[in-house]
């Protein structure tokens, strides 16, 4: 079967599909020609589906993405400038949470929109494990607990050893500093071996935050939690990630208790235009 093929009743042959085709697999002989693979193209595809979203005459047909299989693009609901800046600006680490658990319907409207979160070379590579329990939750800032104890001797500096020292005595006072009392994890986790599977992971998790705000929901990194999950046997058990394969990061996940009235202010970006 053809990677693609086009319809001749449809493409206009403007070439707008060769010039956005990341991996330059579909050519045009002349502007009279229609576009057509490149030899050997297959195996460049990575399937990101631009050449298909970008035709404006719904002409490009992908075997593995019809048009029919994309949404619209609807320009309506897209938010203004203003408003994105000022949610991204509105955003914060929430660190107090309702009793309330989040439902599995909503957690995976989160996902499904972290899931569109860009990845190297569109490996979409990005495997996610949500623990719906808070007990559970409890049981894994309790095994970082005990990662911290077991790592103090080897902390870097003393400012780490003096963070960890705290976090685990207030842990010992009833206070957790570990998973902020969130009733849910989202662990997001990837192969090792994907071009940049870290950058994968916090992209996906930056999405993910940002569209749990604009539901109402509070997130926060779990960086230390993170920070164990690699290295950790009973975590690294508990986690059960298939062979290959690491945690990159985790957020909390709930509904914040409160809610912030302002923007705090942050430093001056740091830019330099060459
Ligand atoms: C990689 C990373 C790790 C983090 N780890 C933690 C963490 O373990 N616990 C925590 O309370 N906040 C954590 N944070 C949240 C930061 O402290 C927070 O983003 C920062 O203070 C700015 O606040 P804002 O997110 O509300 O803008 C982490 C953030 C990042 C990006």
């Amino acid at each position: 079967m053809p990677l693609f093929t086009i319809d001749q009743t449809k493409c206009k042959r403007d070439g707008i599909c060769v010039a956005e085709c990341p991996s330059q697999i579909i050519v045009q002989k002349d502007k009279k020609s229609f576009p057509e693979l490149m030899a050997g193209g297959d195996e460049y595809c990575i399937n990101c589906g631009h050449c298909v979203a970008v035709c404006p005459h719904g002409a490009f047909i992908l075997n593995s993405m019809p048009p029919a299989a994309c949404e619209p693009l609807d320009q309506n609901l897209l938010p203004d400038a203003p408003s994105l800046k000022h949610l991204l600006q509105a955003r914060r680490s929430i660190r107090t949470y309702q009793k309330k658990t989040v439902s599995r319907k909503i957690i995976s409207e989160l996902i499904e929109a972290a899931h569109y979160a860009p990845t190297a070379s569109n490996k979409q590579q990005v495997h996610w494990i949500v623990f719906q329990d808070p007990d559970e939750v409890q049981r894994l800032a309790a095994m970082v607990i005990d990662f911290m104890k077991q790592t103090l001797s080897l902390a870097v500096d003393e400012a780490a050893a003096d963070r960890y020292r705290r976090i685990i005595r207030v842990w010992d006072s009833g206070v957790d500093r570990i998973m902020r009392g969130a009733p849910h994890l989202v662990v997001a986790h990837s192969p090792s071996d994907t071009s940049f599977p870290e950058a994968d992971c916090a992209h996906a998790l930056a999405y993910l935050e940002l569209y749990a705000f604009a539901r109402g929901l509070g997130t926060c990194w779990a960086g230390y939690f993170t920070a164990a999950s690699n290295a950790h046997g009973p975590l690294i058990h508990t986690l059960g990630l298939p062979a290959g394969h690491r945690c990159y990061g985790a957020v909390m996940l709930g509904y914040p208790r409160y809610k912030y009235k302002r923007i705090p202010a942050r430093e001056e970006a740091k830019l330099h235009f060459r």
